[in-house]
């Protein structure tokens, strides 16, 4: 698609390729007076003054500040059935144990491709109306050959069916089923499931964590994974320091997500192998958790990226605007830190840096056209929805009404 996107008050980007990594986090471009020319669905000018001559549609700003796209980077958004009363249940003072999980896996059992992309597509079209045009979504929660297929079988047909980026990833590694030994799922997983997903998936996941797979299990999921040509990603020290920082370190893991509990060593293992830290301060603000130390990974050198882990369990939160707030506000980020996290790491954590996260010449023409004039104004207006129209690759997927 073709379109020019004019009377831009303020246009905010972060520039580059890859992961934008200690004081570069922050350092964004800001153009005021803008246009932005997208051509076949790609960004070919981005410029200040008045716009060149176009012949194709053409969308006004109308003043206000354009970004990219927002890239949620990771999510458990395919799922059926009810965590409600556990999440009532927690109000009375019950602590989050990741045992609910279960719960889910039944519910997604019973479901079948259709009925999950049912349930999934106004989740995605909520995520959509608030600015996010890239997401990843996670199986997990079938645990059987059959269910984590149908799963990732249903996250693709979302990607095709839907106007986001859908990234897929196989997290049959997210909890043990009741019906079979450790031991025996462990081998499943390796020997039946990572062959059976690897044309399905991107990535392979693992909840390496207290409770659930331990650094040694998870490194030999993820070395299987690799062999298969997914990328390493984990679940890593959510619930207690177990090492997983540093296991994503040693596998050379594209992201290593939660780290509400990372260890020191963990973070300079991280920064040394430029593994992108995905920050998801929603989990840890509906378990009531402490934050994770954002300001000393971004001080260590480690790219700082940031998803709403949109789950029926720990996070019912599918707002990424509302994710950036917290971050503002939690975690100490700069509303310049927070929107390189949200956009052009959160790319880098997929391995999209290079087509998408940033506005400039050669990415995709994906943008939020917001109701606020600077960026600030963003994580300032706590739960509003900001957003005055989305593009998708020059196309206006979305626009509010009266715009
Ligand atoms: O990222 N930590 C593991 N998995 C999800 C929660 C899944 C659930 O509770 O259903 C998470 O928090
Ligand atoms: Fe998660």
């Amino acid at each position: 698609m073709d379109l020019l996107v004019h009377e831009i008050g303020t246009l905010v980007t972060p520039l580059g390729e890859g992961a934008r990594a200690g004081a570069a986090q922050g350092q964004l471009q800001t153009l005021k007076d803008a246009y932005l020319v997208i051509q076949d669905g790609k960004v070919v000018e981005v410029g200040s003054g008045s716009p060149p001559a176009f012949s194709g549609p053409s969308l006004s700003a109308q003043g206000k500040l354009v970004t990219p796209g927002l890239v949620d980077p990771h999510t458990h958004a395919v799922f059926a059935g009810s965590r409600v009363e556990e999440f009532l249940a927690r109000t009375r003072g019950q602590r989050y144990t990741g045992g609910g999980i279960l719960t889910t896996v039944a519910a997604v059992r019973q479901a079948n491709q259709r009925e999950l992309v049912e349930l999934a597509r106004p989740r995605l079209r909520r995520m959509l109306e608030e600015g996010t045009t890239t997401v990843e979504i996670k199986s997990g929660y079938g645990l059987t050959p059959e269910d984590e297929l149908k799963m990732l079988s249903a996250i693709r047909e979302l990607g095709q069916t839907t106007p986001l980026t859908v990234v897929p990833t196989f997290l049959g590694a997210h909890a043990f089923p009741a019906e079979l030994s450790r031991q025996e799922y462990l081998d499943l997983v390796v020997e039946e499931m990572l062959p059976q997903v690897a044309g399905l998936a991107e990535f392979c996941d693992v909840f390496c964590d207290q409770g659930f797979y331990t650094p040694e299990e998870a490194r030999r999921v993820l070395e299987a994974a690799k062999r298969l040509g997914l990328a390493p990603k984990l679940h890593a020290d959510e619930l207690a320091p177990v090492g997983a920082a540093e296991l994503a370190a040693a596998l050379g893991a594209i992201s290593a997500d939660h780290l509400l509990h990372i260890s020191q060593a963990g973070i300079e293992a991280m920064a040394r192998a430029g593994v992108v830290a995905v920050l998801l301060p929603g989990t840890a603000f509906v378990l009531a958790e402490p934050y994770p130390p954002a300001r000393a990974l971004i001080e260590a050198g480690v790219p700082v990226a940031l998803g709403t882990d949109f789950n029926p369990g720990s996070c019912p939160i599918s707002s990424l605007p509302l994710v950036m707030s917290l971050a503002v506000l939690k975690l100490g980020l700069t509303p310049e830190e927070t929107l390189c996290a949200a956009t052009l790491n959160a790319a880098a954590a997929l391995n999209r840096a290079h087509e998408l996260g940033s506005l400039e010449p050669g990415k995709l023409g994906d943008l939020v056209i917001w109701d606020a004039n600077f960026l600030g104004e963003l994580p300032y207006f706590i739960g509003h929805r900001l957003s005055l129209a989305v593009v998708k690759a020059g196309e206006v997927v979305w626009r509010a009404s009266g715009v």
